[in-house]
């Protein structure tokens, strides 16, 4: 058994929760550097792949949420992502929300209810300043409470991301309105202005045919590149709301790609997210107009290879 199965091993074996706290501690970037040594595996024949001017060795990458800091990005590499999103990173250090839930569910889901935990900005920004895993694009995903901290965030990642993630499912502290709403998401990109890295619209899951035609249209008058749709599903768990992420997402996430391709113009970015666990789900949502695909539940349930395990399977089917 190699040293990274019998790693995953180990932290399968362990409280989800447990592990993500491990995978956050002080000693998980002592602990990526090492992952430099153990290089990376095979691209998966046939599906590399251009993606905003960055070249990709397949098109399936790990969504944000596993890696808030930037303290896994070796890992993601020597795990064989095609491409790695780091974040939520928040303007300022932020614990989050208690209780803190994460949990893996027998259907493959997973529910979360973690509050963007972050340690800010500075971490995230010297770890990606200095650390650059060849062939592998590393995005960052940015969450603010005011619309002022997205444009703060954006101006400060766009140096070192290949791309930024606009993640608007957080709460706005200014007026109580939530920034889930395409005309928060013109008032965040005034703050913005001037683009300068790719900008991506992370928008929540919908089947609201009008909602996403609104997002898309603010997206382009905002100057955005692409969307990535989507995200996790509110729910209530043990009396407290929480996410919802895995399989029972996945029809509303093919109904959000096909409906954007339809609707958005030539070279538009689309990023596929929820409930993708396999090669046979990740070729549906590419079949039907997705650039690429995130995984977060199956790398919870899988490990840390499911992004390129399921590109694997990808490269199989085609
Ligand atoms: C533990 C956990 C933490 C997450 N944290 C974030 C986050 O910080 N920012 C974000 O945009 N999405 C976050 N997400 C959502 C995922 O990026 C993804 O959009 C969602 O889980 C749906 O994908 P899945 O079905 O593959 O899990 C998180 C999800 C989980 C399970």
């Amino acid at each position: 058994m190699d040293v990274a199965t019998l790693a995953w091993r180990m932290l399968r074996s362990l409280p989800p929760l447990y592990a993500w706290r491990l995978l956050h501690s002080a000693r998980a970037e002592v602990l990526d550097e090492a992952a430099r040594v153990l290089g990376r595996p095979p691209a998966p024949g046939g599906l590399s792949r251009t993606f905003l001017g960055y070249t990709l060795e397949h098109p399936v990458g790990i969504a944000a949420g596993l890696d808030k800091d930037a303290s896994m990005v070796w890992l993601a590499w020597s795990m064989g992502a095609g491409f790695h999103v780091v974040g939520s990173v928040l303007p300022h250090p932020y614990e989050g929300v208690e209780p803190k839930i994460l949990v893996r569910l027998p259907s493959g889901g997973t529910v979360n209810r973690l509050g963007l935990p972050s340690k800010g900005p500075r971490v995230a920004y010297e770890r990606l300043r200095v650390h650059k895993p060849p062939g592998m694009p590393i995005a960052v995903n940015i969450a603010s409470f005011t619309a002022k901290g997205y444009g703060e965030l954006y101006r400060l990642f766009s140096g070192v991301a290949s791309w930024v993630e606009i993640n608007i499912s957080c709460p706005n502290v200014e007026d109580h309105r939530t920034f889930e709403d395409p005309d928060m998401v013109r008032e965040i990109c005034r703050y913005m202005k001037p683009l300068r890295a790719p900008a991506l619209l992370k928008i929540p899951p919908t089947r609201d045919e009008s909602v996403l035609a609104r997002y898309l249209e603010a997206s382009l008058d905002c100057g955005f590149s692409g969307i990535v749709a989507g995200n996790t599903m509110r729910i209530m768990y043990n009396g407290v709301p929480a996410g919802l992420g895995g399989p029972s997402l996945f029809e509303t996430t093919l109904f959000m790609v096909r409906r954007l391709r339809s609707l958005a113009p030539r070279g538009f970015a689309l990023v596929g997210v929820g409930g993708v666990d396999s090669g046979y789900r990740a070729k549906t949502l590419l079949d039907a107009g997705a650039d690429l695909v995130e995984v977060m539940s199956a790398v919870i349930h899988r490990g840390p290879f499911a992004p390129w395990l399921v590109a694997r399977e990808l490269s199989q089917l085609l």
